[in-house]
């Protein structure tokens, strides 16, 4: 430890004397890794507190909703894991029903049963045109609301609720289209 890394107290009493905010804030460098060290293992702490809190909140909800019929919660993936523009297709709320996640900017995100409501094929997210298109008779549906702007369609896609929490997108239900 060389010496103009140790600084003297301006009253010049020893560091049991001191008071806490000198120690709390220190000036020396061999104790200020130490408050560094500290605060990332609070940190890490506190984080890993939070996503497991976090996971039993979802343990939790489900429980309720499954004894009550509704969709449980599912992560469909990372926020980071799309870029702004991109989609990504997953399954919800049963194995079988395809559905599309599209993020329309940094923090906006929606998704949509990737079943066209004319006949079921499969619809597809076109970004820059601010649409899903059906390939099978050109349907077309707005990309934010879901709702049939051209071709044989006449009903909206159903709508998947999303939530964001640490970080991650999950589906927490279903918005049928009657219209
Ligand atoms: S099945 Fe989609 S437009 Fe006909």
């Amino acid at each position: 430890m060389s010496s103009e890394q140790i600084t003297t107290t301006p009253d010049g009493k020893p560091d049991a004397e001191q008071p806490r905010w000198r120690k709390d804030f220190p000036v020396d460098w061999p104790e200020d890794n130490f408050i560094a060290r500290r605060d990332f293992t609070k940190f890490m702490v506190l984080t890993s507190f939070a996503f497991v809190a976090g996971q039993f909140w979802i343990v939790f909800q489900n429980f309720f909703r499954a004894r009550r019929g509704e969709p449980l919660i599912e992560r469909i993936a990372g926020k980071d894991e799309i870029s702004v523009g991109g989609s990504l297709t997953f399954s919800y709320p049963e194995e079988h029903r395809r559905c599309v996640l599209v993020r329309t900017s940094e923090t906006a995100f929606v998704a949509f049963s990737q079943e066209c409501t004319h006949l079921s094929c499969a619809v597809v997210p076109e970004v820059e045109q601010n649409r899903f298109l059906c390939p099978c008779h050109q349907g077309i549906f707005d990309l934010k609301t879901g709702q049939p702007v051209a071709g044989p369609p006449r009903r909206g896609l159903d709508r998947i609720k999303l939530e964001i929490r640490q970080g991650a997108i999950y589906a927490t239900g279903v918005e049928k289209r009657m219209v």
